[in-house]
């Protein structure tokens, strides 16, 4: 994963290197370090741990000066969080200077190649053998350097990369690794997102597959593999600067978690005019999503159970059938894909390294692909033949919450605009559907405002040992959101399983004081998973259930009960989310954990 970020202008580089970091930090956080060039010399410092280690030994940078520099955060894939192992990386000379996000595939058979050559490697990084390479190559032309190694080199990179030699320049490539060119009135700067340039700029490059950004403090110019001149456009972001800001909150989870009305009324307002939806941005006909035979919705993480989900709405409302899959699965499947079916990535970064690859897989394919994405311009947005954006704003937290309901109406619009169209309902059921996901922004609210007696909850279980999450139907897909959730923010072991497993083999692992959260929010399974709920406490679990207000008859079988809103069926998921969240937010909280950089996790997984 890794952030990497550079700044050449008229001011100081090292605070604005590390402000910008700060916004990546998402990206990874087990190491940092910036490169400065001095006006004699590139300096280099580094620091394991966060980044406020790099900060407090630099004091905020001021003992770096220079106007311009490289800088890195990282998430360590190739040799241990270490000094020699961070970057900004040099060649033996310390001539060159690099910074790099993602992976050289074929960087052992390299490093043999340039060991062949007498280069002394001090780090155990694939990246190093491209500061090297690079090293190699230059003769004094930096382009025709780089353009040598991207010959070379198999994988994927975004690097910022500096030559002593030419010193009022910074230079950045990519291939399957985000980065933009920010053109900023005091300077320029290149980083892995939009979030580490929006307190200078809102001028933005989107830098694609092979193309070399060389910035100087006033200009920028393009290249491409062959090093010929090249002329992009620029986009203007129009993002809120605060939204990418804590803003008042204790973490980036709680305020992204309380965002989620607001983000939900984004992604639904825009698409439902006039009483009927409106999905004309997918420039889908009426005969096309007719003609759908199957539908494969993939992705990975919290994203893919919102995939999940979607399996129960599009086949109980469209009637379609659906394939969900794991992208790291599906890219290695060799899937049976047909014509006339179509592909769904769902992903919030749209720079998932499965995810990208399933979406090039379908598509090599000749399948119709179709990306719900929250980054604008990211590469599945740019890739997929059609775009849904969640319109849920920069989300910086590891552990998505916004950006996951965001997704989940998206996927609710598709499904009933697709069930309208293929005449599975009729005018009178689509309205009903609008009014009800309509409501959800305002009962996500009061959910969030009932968050004291969940956090008082929560903190009876801070020293849980394991917790088992249960449901049946939709009740499954959000129970493996809530497990999700606990696990990776509070490092509790916990498990989803479907309420009708249990008895074939998780039911052995309860204990007298095993909490299980059952989530109830199916009617038609209401006696089903209270069956469950009963031959769980019987064996001493306890049992916090999370079903619909009215549903008061649970109170018999459940220790603890939080009741969500009246709302459709399909669209219970979107609710009985919001105190799985609040749970997992206060476990954490409680104790004592990084809830927003939760430790060996990145936002944004890059590689495979
Ligand atoms: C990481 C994040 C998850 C996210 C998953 C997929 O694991 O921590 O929150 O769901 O990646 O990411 P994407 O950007 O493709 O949605």
């Amino acid at each position: 994963m890794c952030g990497i970020v550079g700044y050449i202008g008229v001011s100081q580089a090292a605070p604005i290197l590390l402000d910008g970091l700060s916004k990546l930090e998402y990206r990874g956080y087990d190491s940092a370090g910036i490169a400065v060039y001095d006006g004699e010399n590139i300096k280099v410092q580094k620091a394991i741990g966060r980044l406020k280690v790099l900060s407090e030994q630099t004091h905020d940078g001021a003992t770096m000066t220079g106007m311009a520099g490289i800088g890195h955060t990282r998430w360590a894939t190739h040799g241990a969080p270490s000094n020699q192992n961070a970057h900004p990386h040099f060649n033996q000379e310390e001539t060159i200077a690099v910074v790099h996000n993602g992976i050289i595939e074929n960087y052992l058979k390299l490093k043999k190649h340039l060991e062949g050559k007498g280069y002394q490697f001090v780090s155990d990084t694939d990246t190093e053998v491209v500061v090297h390479l690079l090293d190699y190559y230059y003769k004094g032309d930096p382009i025709e350097a780089i353009t040598r190694v991207m010959h070379r080199v198999e994988g994927s990179y975004a690097l910022g990369i500096m030559f002593k030699a030419h010193p009022g320049i910074l230079y950045a490539v990519r291939k399957d690794s985000p980065l933009i060119v920010g053109h900023g009135k005091d300077g320029n700067l290149i980083a892995s997102d939009v979030p580490a340039v929006l307190k200078y700029t809102r001028n933005v490059y989107f830098i694609q597959n092979e193309e070399i950004a060389v910035l100087s403090e006033e200009d920028i110019s393009f290249y491409n593999v062959d090093g010929e001149e090249i002329t992009k456009e620029s986009t203007t972001i129009d993002w809120d600067i605060n939204a990418a800001e804590k803003g008042g909150y204790e973490h980036f989870m709680l305020k992204e978690m309380y965002e989620q009305p607001q983000t939900v009324r984004d992604t639904l307002n825009p698409r439902i005019k006039d009483g009927t939806i409106d999905i004309e941005e997918l420039g889908m006909s009426e005969d096309e999503i007719c003609r759908i035979r199957k539908i494969h919705i993939v992705a990975c993480g919290s994203a893919y159970h919102t995939g999940v989900t979607a399996k129960y709405v599009f086949e109980g409302i469209a009637r379609i059938p659906v394939e969900v899959d794991l992208a790291s699965e599906f890219r290695y499947r060799n899937p049976i894909l047909q014509q006339d079916e179509l592909v769904i990535i769902i992903s919030q970064s749209g720079e998932t390294a499965d995810s990208l690859a399933a979406l090039r897989e379908a598509k090599n394919r000749g399948i119709k692909t179709l990306g719900i994405v929250n980054v604008v311009g990211s590469s599945i947005a740019r890739e997929a033949d059609k775009v849904m954006y969640t319109w849920a704003g920069p989300e910086i937290a590891v552990a998505t919450t916004k950006a996951y309901s965001a997704q989940l109406v998206a996927e609710y619009l598709l499904a009933i605009k697709f069930a309208q169209i293929r005449g599975e309902i009729t005018d009178t059921e689509v309205a009903s559907y609008l009014k009800d996901l309509q409501k959800l922004p305002e009962q996500i609210e009061m959910l969030l405002s009932n968050k004291e007696k969940i956090q008082h909850f929560a903190n009876r279980y801070i020293s849980a040992k394991d917790v088992f999450f249960v449901g049946r139907g939709l009740d499954y897909a959000i129970s493996m959101e809530g497990s999700l959730k606990l696990k990776e923010i509070s490092y509790i072991h916990s498990e989803a399983y479907a309420a009708g497993e249990l008895k074939h083999g998780t039911i052995s692992l309860i204990e007298e004081g095993t909490l299980v959260a059952a989530v109830v929010t199916q009617e038609a399974l209401y006696k089903k998973t209270i069956s469950n709920i009963v031959e769980l406490t019987s064996r001493g679990a306890f049992v916090l259930a999370v079903t619909n207000t009215g549903n008061t008859e649970i109170e018999k079988a459940a220790d603890y009960v939080i009741y969500i809103p009246q709302t459709n069926r399909w669209f219970t998921n979107s609710l009985a989310i919001i105190p799985l969240q609040l749970f997992s937010y206060y476990v954490s909280v409680g104790k004592g954990c990084d809830v927003d950089k939760p430790r060996n996790l990145a936002k944004s997984v890059t590689v495979e």
